[in-house]
């Protein structure tokens, strides 16, 4: 049976107090509505993974939002995977479209901080999306397929079978505008068909696909409901104890 999961991104917001204390409210929220088989995560900035991994839960997991390809060296203010696996962190988001645009993060780049995340026992989060454009004209599901081509498919089974795929179209991220959930189930299909065809049946159906862009808690459940929609990736409303606690609830 494929993970349930809802993931909270909080990209760069909230300091150290208010984080500590939104991490603390989710926790004691979300500690009564999750049930047993599902999967919480929190994806904090770097500056509060410590203290989030060592408030403890098995109630909420923690995950960082970005780390470098390289293992260690002169790479000034980066963060290597060996480094947040060594605080007690499990999950990494890679290839947020964030860090596509603003970084120029490549599908390559992307491979490789895949790569070296698993090598140091992180769960990969892997991120793909088309952009408006993309999808007004029409040619999203190339795009799509070319970033699970040369982002993740090039990983042998047992290293792809720990990688969660996050489907974020680009225009409804921080917008709004949220994906039908007709929208958000064509492409989760689309992405499962992609998997079944590069690994086989068994590891599609055991693959995780998360739904991200706007999500909240009025249209969790649809888009949840749906076949091939296994979960979300959350920003704003992950910022917000009550409205993440009440995702994680559509599941029930
Ligand atoms: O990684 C999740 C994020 O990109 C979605 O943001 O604010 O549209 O839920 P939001």
């Amino acid at each position: 049976m494929r993970k349930k999961i809802v993931a909270g991104n909080w990209k760069m917001n909230t300091d150290d107090e208010e984080g500590l204390s939104l991490f603390s409210e989710i926790v004691n929220m979300v500690r009564d509505e999750k049930k047993g088989d599902q999967i919480a995560i929190i994806c904090a900035p770097f500056t509060h993974l410590k203290s989030l991994v060592q408030l403890g839960s098995e109630t909420v997991k923690i995950g960082a939002q970005n780390c470098h390809q390289k293992e260690s060296g002169a790479y000034t203010g980066e963060i290597s995977a060996k480094m947040i696996r060594s605080i007690g962190c499990e999950y990494v988001i890679i290839g947020h479209s964030e860090r596509r645009q603003y970084f120029a993060e490549s599908d390559e780049l992307l491979a490789e901080k895949t790569k070296i995340a698993l090598a140091n026992g992180l769960t990969p989060l892997f991120c793909i999306g088309e952009t408006l454009d993309e999808r007004n004209n029409g040619n999203f599901f190339e795009i799509l397929r070319a970033q699970l081509d040369n982002g993740i498919f090039g990983l042998d089974t047992e290293d792809f079978s720990k990688v969660i795929i996050a489907y974020e179209p680009v225009w409804a991220i921080g917008t709004g505008l949220t994906a039908t959930a007709e929208q958000a189930q064509e492409v989760h299909e689309f992405i499962r068909a992609e998997v079944s065809g590069k690994y086989g049946e068994d590891v599609a159906e055991e693959t995780s696909i998360l739904y991200g862009g706007s999500c909240n808690p009025k249209n969790a459940a649809e888009l949840f409901a749906q076949k091939d929609i296994d979960g979300g990736l959350i920003g704003g409303a992950s910022l917000k104890s009550r409205d993440f606690t009440d995702i994680v609830k559509t599941f029930n």
